[in-house]
């Protein structure tokens, strides 16, 4: 199996990103400095855009604050209207917070003070980052953004909820839409040899996952890239769906005994020295086991 990543978006994202220029005016927010939010950040920077961005822990606030971007303190539950008014301000925003199972999004339980306080401010383009998992069971089958998303659990009907909510906030406030699906997303110190070597157990969504056939994954860079290559195609665009994956949807399972033998080779014998992953433990909901699809790359 090829760990060569290269990125699946629709033909309308699949243009040349060469001539990405910063403008000195861009401002970027980022709702949700997590994973993906603070390697595009850094990304951001390199390029000379000014960010800021948003995560709930005041430690964390800190350290990012220390590596030199403007962070501020925010619970999606009780918005501030000071960071809304920071963010008014911003010309890109990027949503990173995710929807959770029996609330949903909770940035759109106050989608009337978001619409009041940001009409008429700077923002141009919206980025939502969603998940793979609204497209629901398609039994294996390839799917495509023309694909009728139809969720099967919970979380991927809040998701499904989300992205509505979040291209209707934008059109109602006249900007460029953009929904990114993503599958799982694996970068620096988040992939299959992280996992193994961290011992970590295994989490909820992971155990269901185990006995997967096709899981689309698709790497932290090349994240940063559609969202790039989004920005650039706003003024054509105002409302687009795009699916971000690697060409290659594969078990689980196939890609940790890969992960393993890369280990094997780096460090012989370390993998004898770890306890087995506790594989037949997993409680796989059958919502989770039927939730087959292949998210395939458009050429
Ligand atoms: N992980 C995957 O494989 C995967 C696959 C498909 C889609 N996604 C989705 O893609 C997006 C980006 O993924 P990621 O891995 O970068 O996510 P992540 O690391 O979990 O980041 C999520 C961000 O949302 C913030 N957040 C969560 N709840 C919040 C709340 N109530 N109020 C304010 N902020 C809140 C978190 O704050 P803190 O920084 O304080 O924690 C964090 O900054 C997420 O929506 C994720 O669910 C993930």
């Amino acid at each position: 199996m090829s760990f060569t990543t290269r990125l699946a978006a629709s033909n309308n994202l699949r243009f040349q990103t060469d001539s990405w220029q910063p403008k000195p005016r861009n401002r970027m927010f980022i709702l949700g400095m997590g994973f993906v939010g603070q390697f595009f950040s850094q990304e951001l920077k390199t390029q000379g855009w000014s960010v800021a961005g948003t995560c709930t822990s005041i430690m964390k606030k800190k350290k990012l604050m220390d590596s030199g971007f403007d962070i501020y303190h925010f619970d999606a539950n009780e918005p501030e209207t000071n960071v809304l008014d920071v963010l008014k301000h911003h010309t890109h925003l990027v949503v990173s917070v995710p929807p959770l199972v029996g609330i949903g999004d909770p940035m759109l339980h106050h989608e009337k003070l978001l619409r009041s306080i940001l009409k008429g401010g700077n923002l141009r383009w919206l980025g939502y980052l969603s998940s793979t998992s609204v497209y629901g069971n398609y039994g294996g089958e390839w799917v495509d953004e023309d694909c009728p998303a139809n969720p099967t659990g919970e979380l991927g009907k809040s998701r499904l909820a989300a992205e509505e909510g979040w291209l209707t906030l934008g059109h109602n406030l006249g900007l460029s839409v953009h929904v990114l699906r993503l599958g799982g997303i694996y970068g620096p110190g988040r992939s299959a040899v992280d996992t193994i070597i961290k011992q970590d157990a295994l989490s909820k969504s992971q155990r269901s996952r185990v006995h997967k056939q096709y899981t689309s994954r698709v790497h932290v860079v090349d994240i940063c890239q559609a969202l790039k290559a989004s920005i650039c195609a706003s003024n054509s665009t105002p409302r687009e769906v795009y699916n971000i994956v690697d060409d290659d949807p594969a078990p689980r399972e196939e890609v940790f005994a890969y992960a393993r033998s890369l280990i094997e080779k780096k460090w012989p014998g370390h993998l004898k020295q770890l306890p087995e992953q506790d594989k037949c433990s997993a409680t796989v909901k059958e919502e989770d086991v039927l939730d087959e699809k292949r998210v395939p790359m458009l050429i």
